[in-house]
């Protein structure tokens, strides 16, 4: 499938969750790639974006394209999960991939609607910046994994501001560590933040 239009009421919204982590600026990117090594806070992403409720349940990843070009082909595309890449200019679905979208909200309808729709149970928003800025502003999206890795790194792709006002901060979040974590002499904290307000589901 090159694109997909999608109209009319969404039968199953899904939750819209964004998982990243970023250093003291807020960068997450380096010449198209992550700026560290840190195998064990890939670990917990990886637990994240593949973690369902019951079996034969999947989740759906979504990619800017530069970051699904950019991932090591070792570890991606995850096992049971539907990875859809997001691009305006490309016409086929890349190489690993199960599904091209023009936009966000096209791929958000996509996992909401059948065939889909029993198989679905979270939509992983994983970058770059401008899926992460659409995704914050996506009616469905309730919380935002944001590791903060405490360290300055020279970075030129960065998170987005986004309201903590409106995003809590948590604590003792389910499956999610806390405490400092220190790994490859970097430290870093997983922190979730909560939509409490709003439209989320
Ligand atoms: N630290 C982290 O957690 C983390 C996470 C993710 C990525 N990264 C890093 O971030 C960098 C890549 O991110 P990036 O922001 O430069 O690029 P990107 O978002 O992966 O790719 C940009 C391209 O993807 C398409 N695209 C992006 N958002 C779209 C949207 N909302 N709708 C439609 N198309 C969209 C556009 O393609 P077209 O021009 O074809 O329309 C755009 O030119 C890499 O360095 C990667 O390692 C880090």
């Amino acid at each position: 499938m090159t694109s997909l239009e999608m109209s009319g009421d969404s039968a199953q919204m899904k939750p819209v969750r964004l998982i990243a982590a970023a250093c003291n600026d807020g960068g997450i990117g380096k010449d198209g790639e992550m700026p560290w090594d840190l195998p064990s806070e890939f670990k917990n992403f990886r637990s994240h974006v593949t973690g369902v409720s019951r079996p034969g349940k999947m989740n759906m990843m979504v990619w800017g394209k530069l970051c699904w070009y950019s991932v090591p082909k070792l570890d991606f595309p995850l096992p049971n999960v539907l990875h859809a890449v997001l691009s305006t200019t490309m016409e086929t679905v890349p190489d690993h991939a199960h599904f091209l979208c023009h936009d966000l909200d096209i791929a958000a309808r996509l996992a909401a609607q059948p065939p889909l729709a029993d198989l679905i149970e979270t939509i992983w928003i994983v970058g770059g910046t401008q899926v992460y800025k659409d995704a914050l502003k996506h009616p469905w999206c309730d919380l935002v994994y944001l590791t903060d890795v405490m360290a300055d790194f020279d970075c030129d792709v960065f998170f987005p501001e986004f309201d903590r006002g409106l995003f809590k901060k948590q604590e003792g979040f389910p499956d999610v560590p806390s405490g400092i974590q220190e790994e490859n002499g970097i430290k870093y904290r997983f922190q979730v933040f909560k939509k409490e307000t709003g439209d989320a589901v």
